[in-house]
């Protein structure tokens, strides 16, 4: 029997999401929106159902507006929510987001109690903490998508600078997802060599600045939204890595309990995703300048939950 795995909010993340997962082959999907946008969703999975004697593929996509086609899905998605609007402030859009990720996962969760929960509404890792709140699901099946999407702009800008595949480039972005998230240069590599001995200082300080800043220059560049291909590809690595229960190691957002010395925060750390989510959580040596960095990330994220009503 093939998996299931749903994607709640079909717009421009969750379709992607959906687009990259039908071409792995590895489940069959469901696209669930609002009623208010009636048979979007149904649109959407007709016409990826279609592409699949294109690409040779032969998932079930179903387009719906009802938790009751999302019953026991080995894995939901959730990308539903609201970008921030010119003159919303921080909080506004948390309280707006909050309303819809507690209503969403009310739903989601008495039609799928099992499902392994991967968050992606922003402000990223609020919405996972609030998610936590909301549910109670052990942090082990419950987590974000910001990492491997933050590291993968980070690789490519490396590899641009250098020339080289990216393939070639290992590299990792951990932090909170926002300005102040955390590229990990000591432990950026190409071909094993660190990019601290491939590049001078002002090329890593400029590509660090760049990655930090990654998710604005595509809105500006966009204007009318935020980026979806490479946020699409990042979900859809995480449920392939569970399904396949690969044992990858990739960073995620996952609440923590004194790892890194923090408690009661969701945070991005590297983390072992398998057929059980979230199968361990890996503490790298932090250096007094990374743990700075950390620290200044964790201000940040700490004042944007600050924003959540309970
Ligand atoms: P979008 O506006 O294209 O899609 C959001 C969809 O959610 C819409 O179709 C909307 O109707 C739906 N929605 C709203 N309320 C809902 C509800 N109660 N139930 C079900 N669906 C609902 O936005 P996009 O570009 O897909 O982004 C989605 C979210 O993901 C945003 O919060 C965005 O900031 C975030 N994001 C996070 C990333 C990350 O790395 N964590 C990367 C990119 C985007
Ligand atoms: C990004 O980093 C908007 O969080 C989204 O592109």
């Amino acid at each position: 029997m093939k998996n299931k795995v749903t994607i709640v909010g079909a717009g421009n993340v969750g379709a992607t999401t959906a687009h990259w997962l039908a071409a792995a082959e590895i489940a069959d999907l469901v696209l669930l929106d609002i009623p208010q946008l009636e048979k979007m969703p149904m649109g959407k999975a007709l016409d990826l159902t279609q592409a699949g004697p294109v690409r040779g593929y032969d998932a079930v996509i179903t387009g719906t507006n009802s938790y009751a086609d999302t019953k026991d899905s080995d894995i939901v998605v959730v990308t539903a929510g609201v970008a921030r609007k010119p003159g919303m402030t921080r909080e506004d859009l948390v309280q707006i987001n909050q309303k819809i990720i507690s209503d969403v996962m009310a739903q989601a969760l008495a039609a799928s109690p099992n499902a392994i929960y991967i968050m992606v509404t922003n402000p990223l890792d609020t919405m996972v903490y609030l998610a936590h709140k909301v549910t109670g699901l052990p942090r082990e099946r419950l987590f974000g998508q910001a990492g491997v999407l933050d590291s993968a702009r980070f690789r490519t800008f490396i590899a641009r600078e250098l020339n080289v595949s990216v393939e070639n480039v290992q590299a990792s972005v951990l932090g909170g997802h926002g300005d102040e998230m955390v590229p990990l240069v000591r432990y950026s590599t190409v071909a094993g060599v660190p990019i601290g001995e491939l590049m001078s200082r002002e090329q890593v300080d400029r590509i660090v600045e760049r990655t930090r800043k990654g998710g604005g220059e595509i809105v500006e560049l966009l204007k009318t939204g935020s980026a979806y291909y490479a946020p699409g590809a990042s979900v859809a690595k995480m449920v392939e890595a569970i399904l396949k229960d690969k044992k990858l190691i990739v960073p995620a957002s996952v609440y923590l309990r004194g790892e890194y010395g923090l408690n009661d925060i969701c945070f991005g750390v590297p983390v072992k995703l398998g057929a059980q989510g979230v199968e361990q959580i890996i503490e790298y040596k932090l250096t007094s300048e990374e743990r700075l960095m950390f620290d200044k990330s964790v201000s940040l994220i700490r004042g944007t939950m600050s924003a959540l009503k309970f």
